[in-house]
């Protein structure tokens, strides 16, 4: 059902009624400013909801080659930026799927779980993938089912007062 990936920069293997240009690519700094207005538009669905600056946008991208466990991904369809995601490599066989945004246009045709599924398929699958979902995201909830994840461990947590 997930189109294969055998190295960054390569297209896709898609099934017949998959959007078929789906790539992953390197995030540039010509990407930063998409990716930062992106973020900041969807920020009522991740951990920190402060607005991003163009400064620790640039910041948080200079910090990324000090980090080489956690790979990020420009998730592009043709020449097209469409979303992102980032997926960090623990020592312990632990893989934290994080930041996943994806453009409004581009939803609803496949896009994420084809570049997550070939971006699991490249790290490896004997990695044990998990991540965080608030638990109203229905649309974030769906992509993960389509993957394989399911609910194992559940955070509570009380609001700040
Ligand atoms: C989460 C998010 C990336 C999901 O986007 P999405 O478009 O639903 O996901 P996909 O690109 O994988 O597309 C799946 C949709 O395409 C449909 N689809 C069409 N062809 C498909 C194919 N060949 N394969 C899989 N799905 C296909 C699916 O049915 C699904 O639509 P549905 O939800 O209406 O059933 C997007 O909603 C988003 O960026 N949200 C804001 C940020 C966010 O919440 N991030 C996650 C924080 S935890």
């Amino acid at each position: 059902m997930v189109a294969r990936l055998t190295a960054a920069h390569e297209i896709l293997e898609p099934d017949e009624d998959t959007v078929s240009d789906v790539r992953l690519d390197t995030i540039g700094a010509e990407d930063l400013e998409f990716l930062r207005q992106l973020r900041n538009a969807e920020r009522r669905w991740f951990f920190d909801q402060n607005e991003v600056t163009p400064e620790a946008q640039a910041a948080w991208h200079r910090s990324l080659a000090a980090h080489p466990n956690n790979h990020w991904y420009m998730v592009r369809v043709g020449d097209r930026r469409a979303g992102c995601f980032s997926i960090k490599v623990g020592d312990d066989g632990r893989a934290y799927v994080g930041s996943i945004l994806l453009a409004p246009e581009f939803r609803g045709q496949g896009v994420m779980t084809q570049a997550m599924g070939a971006a699991m398929d490249q790290l490896g699958s004997h990695l044990r993938y998990y991540t965080e979902v608030l638990a109203d995201n229905d649309q974030s909830l769906n992509l993960f089912n389509r993957l394989g994840f399911t609910p194992r461990f559940v955070t509570l947590e009380r609001t700040a007062r």
